[in-house]
């Protein structure tokens, strides 16, 4: 029976993946963070339908050696914290005890930071898997999934919508970091580039959001797939959260990216949980589609899948569930650095997603 460290396991996503991996594997759970009773307030909640498999204990990603010393024996680091800034760090704890590594930053420059290790990982056995979750995640699984259904793909656009409080500071300032310093991406012409502004799309985000207009952002889990799989235009398009937040702050953080204000980022965290939270109507949610075209026996095709959840935390962590299963049962086993979206068999994964709870339709993809 092997044993998982969720670092960070008492938080949002912890919260919702504890559950499910005691529910959908046999492994044992350690809920780690900075503050033993809230870990061990969860620990005891778990432990009452799962006598046995889990525990509580305090690490801090600041103190790696703390995070290394509850390794020891177990299997796997799953970094649930908003330490994107620490994730080599966090690794290479995780390869110091013997112990595999997977992470869930949204962050697209973690996986910068990670990129150095793939040697090491690879030369002493170990996985290491980044960017696992939703978004990233899901994208580069959808456009794989989709893929199989053409003997010609053209065209693979992923949309996303997201609805829910930002409850706390420090997500609210990763989100600001991401808007204020990451420009979107789209290929297409046979190359990736930079955004404009009139590289906006209106897309069918399914029955909980409709038709929205959806601005390009920048997935690293995308980049090499046009290669692999002959797309000619490909990309993630996410929904905005409502005028204020669109229109006035975004602007706003952008211009201040431009002019390099990094002291202004608290504020911005600030102003932006505030127009989040008091802007926005309707209840919370999350849905992920990806519309795909190309050719099927030399005839035009579609294929269009759409992923929604009421609770984003649990769109988000499903996912992880999936891919955890195929990593302990060896489908994902190669030593080295994999990120999620091209490491997973995606049709397994869509119909393990679909088994957890996620609502999973489906046009035009045969099974
Ligand atoms: N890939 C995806 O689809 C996706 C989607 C959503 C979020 N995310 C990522 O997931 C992260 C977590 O989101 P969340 O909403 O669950 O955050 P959260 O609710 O704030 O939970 C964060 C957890 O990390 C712990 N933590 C923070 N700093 C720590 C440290 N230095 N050492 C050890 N534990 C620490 C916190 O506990 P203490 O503060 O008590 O230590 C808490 O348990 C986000 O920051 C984001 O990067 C990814």
């Amino acid at each position: 029976m092997k044993t998982f460290v969720l670092l960070g396991g008492y938080g949002g996503a912890g919260r919702a993946l504890a559950p499910l991996l005691l529910s959908e594997t046999n492994a044992r759970l350690i809920i780690a963070g900075r503050n033993q009773e809230k870990a061990q307030r969860l620990a005891d909640a778990l432990a009452v339908g799962h006598p046995g498999r889990v525990t509580a204990a305090m690490a801090d990603a600041a103190q790696p050696k703390s995070v290394e010393a509850l390794l020891q024996g177990s299997a796997m680091l799953i970094d649930l914290t908003p330490n994107s800034a620490r994730s080599a760090a966090m690794a290479r704890a995780a390869l110091e005890a013997e112990a595999d590594y997977l992470d869930i930053h949204f962050q697209a420059n973690a996986f910068n930071e990670l990129a150095p290790l793939a040697c090491d990982f690879e030369a002493r056995g170990r996985l290491l898997i980044t960017q696992a979750g939703s978004h990233p995640g899901l994208p580069a699984a959808l456009v794989r999934a989709a893929a199989q259904q053409f003997d010609q793909y053209h065209s693979a656009l992923v949309g996303m919508a997201l609805r829910m409080r930002v409850e706390n500071a420090t997500t609210a300032l990763e989100l600001v970091d991401e808007i204020m310093t990451v420009r979107g991406a789209l290929f297409a012409d046979g190359a990736w580039r930079e955004a404009r502004n009139s590289d906006t799309r209106t897309l069918d985000l399914g029955p909980r959001f409709g038709l929205r207009m959806c601005y390009p952002m920048r997935m690293v889990e995308l980049e090499p797939l046009p290669e692999a799989l002959g797309l000619r235009e490909t990309g993630v398009w996410v929904a905005g959260f409502n005028p204020i937040v669109d229109w006035l702050l975004i602007p706003f953080m952008l211009l201040c990216g431009k002019l390099s204000l990094r002291f202004a980022r608290p504020l911005l965290a600030r102003l932006f949980t505030w127009g989040v939270n008091a802007f926005t109507v309707g209840e919370p949610g999350m849905s992920i589609c990806i519309e795909a075209v190309g050719l099927r026996l030399g005839q035009p095709a579609t294929c269009r899948i759409v992923l929604d959840h009421p609770n984003p935390y649990v769109l988000t962590t499903i996912p992880v569930a999936g891919c955890l299963l195929q990593y302990l049962d060896g489908e994902i086993a190669k030593p080295g650095l994999h990120i999620m979206g091209q490491a997973v068999n995606p049709r397994r994964l869509l119909k393990d997603m679909a088994r957890m709870g996620i609502n999973v339709s489906v046009e035009g993809l045969a099974t």
